[in-house]
């Protein structure tokens, strides 16, 4: 009695060889099919347009990295040691191309002290001369194996809108959700709790802002590909150059100094009218 499964199994059999061959064909099909579909979709939109580039191309001409190195050993070794590989400031060997590129061209670095906190100056080198220093730098991170975030491309990388193009509207959404609790709305800028300087955000170019973003010069904080998209970081950095260039509409600008001084403005002179006026009416009396 324990063995009556295995005839039943047996005159199954046959069934089963045919159930796998009719099937097998059509299965094959739909396999091949979404294979296909999955490859076609996903080349779909690259060819739809070009698409957009969202980090600027670091020269890797030997030419360049010489240069690089030798302005380094000059301006920047004495600090961060020869190589970058660290001494009385931090080792560069993963800062990436972003780094180098806002430090340098805000004028940043290099810095007169270790001790000194990095401040927005006219930048110490040509651009030309800033381009040597981060292709010498990246080459350094690329060998080391820990290359750090590319320098952003920003508004030049959509000229003309498309859906993969940042808006105004997102990057002033993103501005106020991230930004302007330290910045200002305006963003004017004002100062940390621990005595920190938070700059104006008026001098930096759109470049420099989307840098600024990704690399979080200390102590502010940085915000990686996981928080932000490239596209919302080039949307941030349109906002904030559009708000440092966009016309003033009406009333007074007072240097787009925000809410709290316009208060100020307000009270001094109300109030110094006011004086006057009251200090004219009890001299006539
Ligand atoms: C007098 C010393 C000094 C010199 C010279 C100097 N740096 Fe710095 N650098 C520092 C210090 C200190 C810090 C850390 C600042 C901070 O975190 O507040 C720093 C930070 C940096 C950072 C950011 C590092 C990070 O982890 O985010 C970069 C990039 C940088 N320097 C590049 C340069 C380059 C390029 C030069 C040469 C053109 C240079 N520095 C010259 C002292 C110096
Ligand atoms: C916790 C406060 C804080 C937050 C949040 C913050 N920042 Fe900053 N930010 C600072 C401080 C402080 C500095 C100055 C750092 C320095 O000079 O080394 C700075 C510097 C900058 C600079 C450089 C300005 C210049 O002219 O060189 C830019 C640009 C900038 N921030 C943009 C942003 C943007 C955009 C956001 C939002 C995504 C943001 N920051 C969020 C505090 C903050």
């Amino acid at each position: 009695m324990s063995q009556a499964p295995v005839p039943v199994a047996r005159w199954r059999r046959p069934f089963e060889a045919i159930r796998r061959r009719a099937l097998g064909g059509p299965l094959a099909l739909i396999g091949v099919a979404v294979a296909l579909f999955a490859v076609l979709s996903w080349a779909g939109p690259a060819q739809a347009g070009t698409p957009v580039r969202w980090t600027v191309p670091v020269s890797t001409k030997p030419a360049d990295i010489k240069a690089g190195n030798v302005l380094f050993d000059l301006h920047c070794s004495s600090c961060h040691g020869m190589g970058a590989v660290g001494a009385s400031a931090p080792a560069l060997l993963s800062v990436g191309p972003a780094a180098v590129d806002f430090f340098v061209s805000t004028g940043r670095m290099p810095l007169n002290s270790p001790k000194a906190q990095p401040v927005r100056h006219r930048p110490y080198f040509s651009p030309k001369q800033i381009a040597q220093i981060v292709a010498y730098v990246n080459a350094v991170d690329v060998a080391h194996g820990t290359p750090g975030p590319g320098i952003p491309a920003v508004v030049a990388a959509c000229k003309k809108q498309g859906p993969e193009c940042p808006t105004l509207s997102e990057g002033d959404q993103l501005f106020l959700l991230n930004c302007a609790q330290c910045h200002d709305a305006s963003g004017s800028g004002g100062m940390l709790s621990n005595g920190y300087v938070i700059p104006s955000l008026r001098a930096a170019t759109a470049t420099q802002i989307a840098e600024a973003v990704r690399v979080g010069p200390r102590p502010m904080p940085n915000f990686g590909p996981g928080q932000f998209t490239d596209q919302q970081v080039a949307a941030i950095a349109d906002y904030v150059h559009w708000l440092s260039t966009a016309p003033d509409r009406g009333g007074l600008g007072i240097a787009h100094f925000g809410p709290v001084p316009e208060g100020f403005v307000a009270i001094i002179f109300g109030l110094g009218i006011l004086l006057v006026v009251s200090r004219l009416i009890g001299n006539r009396g």
